[in-house]
């Protein structure tokens, strides 16, 4: 496969644009108008802040320049390749230059495409069609598979310089298990909640996020906690719970959810992982119908904690796409209230009664989904084992159990916030 990036001028409607093509079959990675490679040029950035320059007047009003929407860059009226870059020049009489790996970047960053290293990218352009742009979507594993180096790291290699592997195994298959991560050997040790702090901040974001939660949070209330930390959820009970995501309540749902097991109980306990993404698209092929449903009815989640001051509400679908791609899943039977339908889903399904009706079918395929063998991952985690999920995009759940006070089941753990995720995974070159 040849690794060749090309650009050409075409017109179109009058106007001249650059397309970039890769590969043997000339693929568009894509259009580019004069004005967007215009204004992209370094010499419209500060280089101290990589913000691009947009002059003010003193009394704060925009001067309107070619920064800042005025007119007129000229037409680009030629353009070609010279040892990596291209070279562009307008018919007002500027030439300028590029390398075209940071345009094929750039250009594909703007376009919401996620992509590697640029070489990986050039392989992507020719081979993916199906949007997830590198993610592999999963079903039928089991714990074993989540112990296989595809899918687990130790926790020393993480810190130690692993932070380009954990994010990639995230990015591709949106969970990842820690093994051996520091527990407390006493109730005055801190090693376990140091760890969290240390993988958020150092590897995974840049500290845990703060949330009803606290910090860094513990099912048990004897483990170092945050104080004035909410417990109003059925994660501190000993009841099952169906697989759900965290957060649906907020408006900017965690990018992550980690689990570190600190205390084993005699019995039960298991966790429950299933791949959001695999299930929207089994959904999508089996019951179309219900995917449009749930990929475009608005739903309500709340959470309240009087106690701690608390009211969090967020809505949105449970299935949210970009381009006809899956990009996040939001889902709670627990935190999500009763639908009115807006005039907009009553004009498509004529009658309140026949909307909750196909809602309804809707909710039992997905739920029927979420439940078969096929698609959920069941472990039981050992000590210091860590899971990461993505939380807008993988599920979590567990199964009842009984402990005791001998042996509490405890688990510990800490949110990352998705803008902190994706920019750590920039950082290290995977482009989200
Ligand atoms: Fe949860």
């Amino acid at each position: 496969m040849s690794n060749q990036v090309t650009a050409k001028i075409v017109q179109h409607l009058g106007q001249v644009r650059l397309k970039l093509l890769a590969g043997e079959r000339n693929k568009v990675i894509a259009n580019i108008p004069g004005g967007w490679l215009r204004e992209m040029h370094a010499s419209n950035f500060d280089p101290s802040t990589e913000q691009k320059i947009v002059p003010c007047s003193s009394d704060g009003k925009l001067i309107l320049t070619q920064n800042s929407g005025a007119p007129n860059y000229g037409n680009l009226s030629s353009c070609n390749i010279q040892n990596g870059d291209v070279i562009a020049a307008w018919s007002d009489g500027t030439q300028l230059k590029y390398p075209l790996q940071d345009l094929v970047l750039e250009t594909k960053r703007q376009l919401r495409h996620n992509l590697s290293p640029f070489e990986e990218y050039i392989a992507d352009a020719e081979s993916n069609t199906d949007g997830y742009n590198g993610r592999i979507l999963w079903s039928g594993l089991n714990a074993d598979d989540l112990r296989t180096p595809a899918l687990s790291m130790a926790f020393s290699d993480v810190l130690n310089g692993g932070n380009r592997e954990a994010l990639e195994k995230l990015y591709k298959y949106g969970i990842l298990l820690i093994k051996d991560a520091p527990i407390d050997s006493s109730p005055e040790d801190q090693s376990n909640r140091a760890a969290l702090e240390k993988l958020t901040a150092n590897v995974l974001g840049y500290g845990p996020r703060q949330t009803l939660y606290g910090t860094i949070w513990s099912t048990s209330k004897s483990v170092n906690v945050d104080e004035g930390a909410s417990t109003a959820d059925s994660a501190y009970t000993a009841d099952p719970i169906a697989l759900h995501t965290d957060m649906t309540y907020y408006r900017d749902h965690a990018g992550l959810q980690i689990f570190c097991m600190t205390s084993q109980p005699p019995s039960g306990g298991e966790n429950i992982f299933a791949d959001g993404f695999a299930v929207g698209e089994a959904l999508r092929k089996i019951n179309p119908e219900a995917f449009e449903i749930l990929s475009t009815v608005r739903r309500r989640y709340r959470c309240i904690d009087h106690a701690g001051g608390w009211h969090l509400e967020a809505i949105d679908p449970i299935i949210s796409c970009t381009d006809g791609v899956i990009t996040s899943i939001r889902h709670n039977n627990l935190d999500r209230l009763p639908d009115v339908p807006t005039d907009t889903v009553l004009e498509k399904y004529q009658s309140p009664e026949i909307f909750h009706e196909k809602l309804n079918e809707a909710d039992k395929a997905w739920n029927m989904l979420l439940d078969s063998g096929d698609m959920r991952l069941v472990t039981r985690l050992e000590l210091g084992e860590m899971v990461v999920v993505a939380n807008q995009r993988c599920l979590h759940g567990r199964q009842t159990f009984v402990s005791s006070e001998k042996y509490p089941r405890t688990l510990t753990g800490a949110y990352v916030g998705q803008d902190d995720l994706e920019s750590r995974m920039r950082e290290c070159g995977i482009f989200v």
